[in-house]
């Protein structure tokens, strides 16, 4: 019984909805008397007929976000909701929605920002200038609905000032989350998404229409949007990049996951390559020794390549 108490308190009210009769731990798992655990199920089905997959989600934020789904429709239980979807195929746009959170902000932790000017700018352009190269490549890996890659945008515009014109820039700014993407492309904001930029920066990078800020062309031009999911264990054909923001993404991905996609990213890093991450977010185990931390308070690595030579 403890066991089951302990697992309805990690679980949450939605495990204990689909069991009504009780359930049974098997390997970790809370299992049905098919012994295929009803989240895994849906899980599954979703993966089926959306090709989203969650599977590898950390189960505490996926079952908080399907029990406010699971209350929205009426369903009881995880089979009720799984039936509620075979006949409102609607229904899986405001999961999807539910289950990416698009939480961000323009210079999203400002010290953050503060660094990648006085620390990875600096050694990226003069690294640039003495191969007599030009192009600098960022990834924004989960943009949102663009504030992050907008930032990144005008931190380099405002860095290089004059010599922008001296740089062919790219952002690739990628999501799964086509609601953010949709927006990312319109590049308007509200008054209230936009409040923690200076007067200079509003002016410098935004016009004003009606209630609304949209950001400026020179600062779109820079950005690509595409959709690219983390999880699908397929290669970004955006080529080598100088810096990679993988920020607020991991934090709801479990470790296994977590370590692949780390993987993947350092593998489309260039040397010298930049990595930043969330302020709650660390490398997994398995990039030990290949990047070294720049900044552990605002978790900047570089990678060094020396386990690439090897
Ligand atoms: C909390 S936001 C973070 C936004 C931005 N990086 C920031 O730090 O402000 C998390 C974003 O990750 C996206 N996301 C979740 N899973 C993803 C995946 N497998 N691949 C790509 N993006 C994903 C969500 O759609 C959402 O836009």
């Amino acid at each position: 019984m403890s066991n089951c108490k302990e697992l309805e308190e990690s679980y949450g009210n939605a495990m204990r909805a689909v069991c009504p009769g009780g359930f049974k731990l098997q390997e970790g798992k809370m299992v049905t008397e098919s012994g295929i655990s009803a989240l895994d199920s849906l899980l599954d089905k979703v993966y089926r007929d959306t090709g989203f997959d969650f599977r590898e989600y950390k189960r505490g934020t996926i079952t908080r976000r399907l029990e406010r789904r699971l209350h929205a429709t009426g369903a009881k239980t995880y089979p009720d909701y799984m039936q509620f979807l075979d006949v409102h195929q609607e229904e899986y746009e405001s999961l999807i929605d539910y289950l990416t959170i698009n939480v961000s902000g323009f210079f999203r932790n400002p010290y953050t920002f503060q660094q990648i000017s006085s620390l990875v700018l600096p050694e990226l352009v003069s690294g640039k200038r003495a191969k007599g190269q030009q192009n600098l490549r960022f990834w924004s890996t989960a943009c949102a609905c663009g504030q992050e890659p907008y930032s990144i945008a005008i931190l380099i515009t405002d860095f290089l000032r004059n010599s922008l014109k001296d740089f062919d820039i790219s952002i690739y700014a990628t999501d799964i989350s086509r609601y953010g993407l949709h927006r990312a492309k319109a590049g308007v904001y509200s008054p209230n998404e936009v409040v923690g930029l200076s007067p200079t920066t509003l002016a410098n990078y935004f016009t004003r229409q009606s209630e609304d800020y949209v950001v400026n062309g020179a600062i779109r031009q820079m950005v690509r949007f595409s959709y690219f999911d983390l999880a699908s264990r397929a290669t970004p054909h955006f080529g080598s990049m100088d810096c990679i923001f993988c920020c607020n993404v991991l934090i709801y991905l479990q470790k296994s996951l977590q370590e692949k996609v780390l993987e993947m990213l350092y593998d489309s890093l260039a040397i010298p390559g930049y990595l930043i991450l969330g302020e709650a977010e660390t490398p997994t185990n398995n990039l030990d020794g290949k990047l070294d931390c720049l900044d552990s308070k605002v978790k900047i690595y570089e990678k060094n390549g020396e386990s690439d030579n090897i």
